[in-house]
């Protein structure tokens, strides 16, 4: 693989035995996807944030990281942490976890990452241009700035997007180049979709059948944001969908439509909407309602709020976001208004990153297919709704 005097110089160690080892890592990665040269990449957004996911292994390797130098000479964000950082005792996270929790924050922030612990860093200020070069981890996020931003990732991890993060740079291969950014198989939407949970069953349904195959969709309609984050969500976790194309949607879509000629087609009919909704509609005793996956922007936490306001949700709702947005919804009342009716919006965290099932919830209600795909794996109770059905019974 071809390196410039500057990356030799790195990986020899003119930046320290951090920065040597994390340009070894990714070096080592391109040579295994045959990767020509590395590309110098604009940002960073690291996963693996998480204690519950980390343990004390990879608590220490982040110490490590931070100790022997690795410092970050690009923005890089970072992904949903276990708990909220600031609410976390009253969430019932324990204490132990807690420690260990701020110790890996800690970590980050001395290696210069902006603590952001958000799945939807593009809501707070993290937004690729089209073409960019970057080198984000979290399946959601790089679907997103893949195909919303037309940005260029691969579905990088924890420890390659801290590389990255410490060196400015990221092998080019993947998605990163023309060729392999072209769609295989086109979907023609039939089914109406009408809100954020029909695309992210649209999602489920696509990554289900497709794998890591780029789908090119037709008959999409004009998706909002919380659609689009929610179909990208989907698709990346029931398959392993990276980038997807939407016609008359997303940047990339108008470039591709030289190559659909002789794709196999599928179509996405009512009857698949319901029966990817049916796999998850079983009724559950006592459920923690969960939305905000991916992270809630303004506009879902508006809806939560006009449907709770002045009703009492029981203390079983949690609703999950960014700092960022929060501080928005905060502006607008949103929060007041959710946390008057009893549930609560939490920051930095999320249902499947924070230990759930260590705090006693054995069952979880939630719009999100990615969250439940997840839920129902960890062994818990999972039921799926829109938000409008699941505050009406979370109510009752
Ligand atoms: Fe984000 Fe957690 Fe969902 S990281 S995409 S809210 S599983």
């Amino acid at each position: 693989m071809y390196l410039t005097r500057e990356e030799e110089g790195v990986l020899s160690g003119d930046r320290g035995p951090a920065a040597a080892k994390l340009m070894e890592l990714l070096v080592a990665l391109g040579e295994v996807f045959g990767a020509e040269r590395l590309v110098p990449v604009e940002s960073a957004h690291i996963s693996g944030v998480s204690y519950k996911n980390l343990g004390e292994a990879g608590l220490e390797w982040l110490e490590e990281q931070a100790e022997t130098g690795a410092r970050a000479i690009i923005p890089a964000t970072l992904n949903p942490a276990g708990m909220d950082l600031e609410r976390w005792a009253e969430m019932g996270v324990p204490e132990e976890f807690a420690d260990g929790q701020m110790r890996i924050i800690g970590a980050f922030v001395r290696m210069g990452i902006e603590p952001t612990c958000t799945c939807t860093p593009y809501l707070v200020g993290h937004v690729p241009k089209l073409g960019a070069q970057v080198a984000w981890a979290e399946s959601s996020a790089v679907c997103f700035a893949n195909s919303v931003l037309g940005a260029r990732t691969n579905r990088e991890s924890g420890p390659t997007t801290l590389a990255s993060a410490v060196t400015g740079r990221a092998a080019i291969y993947g998605y990163r180049l023309d060729e392999n950014r072209r769609p295989g198989v086109v979907v023609e939407v039939e089914a109406e979709l009408s809100d954020a949970m029909d695309y992210s069953a649209l999602g489920y349904w696509t990554g289900r059948r497709l794998g890591t195959t780029v789908p090119y969709f037709r008959g999409l309609g004009q998706p909002d944001l919380e659609s689009m984050k929610a179909l990208g969500a989907a698709c990346a976790t029931s398959g392993g969908i990276a980038l997807w194309h939407g016609e008359g949607v997303t940047p990339e879509a108008g470039e591709m439509e030289g190559y659909l000629e002789g794709l196999e087609r599928m179509t996405f009919t009512r009857a698949d909407l319901e029966g990817v909704a049916a796999q998850f509609t079983k009724p559950l005793e006592n459920p923690i309602y969960c939305l905000g996956c991916p992270h809630a922007g303004l506009q879902e936490l508006e809806e939560i709020a006009g449907l709770v306001e002045g009703r009492e949700m029981g203390g079983r709702l949690w609703v999950f976001t960014s700092r960022g947005v929060y501080e928005e919804a905060e502006k607008a009342g949103y929060i007041r208004a959710i946390e008057e009716a009893g549930g609560r919006v939490y920051r930095d965290t999320c249902m499947v990153v924070a230990p759930l099932k260590e705090m006693g919830w054995t069952e979880v209600a939630t719009n999100s297919f990615k969250a439940g795909h997840y839920m129902s794996g960890m062994g818990m109770e999972t039921r799926m709704g829109t938000i409008r059905e699941l505050l009406a019974e979370a109510r009752g």
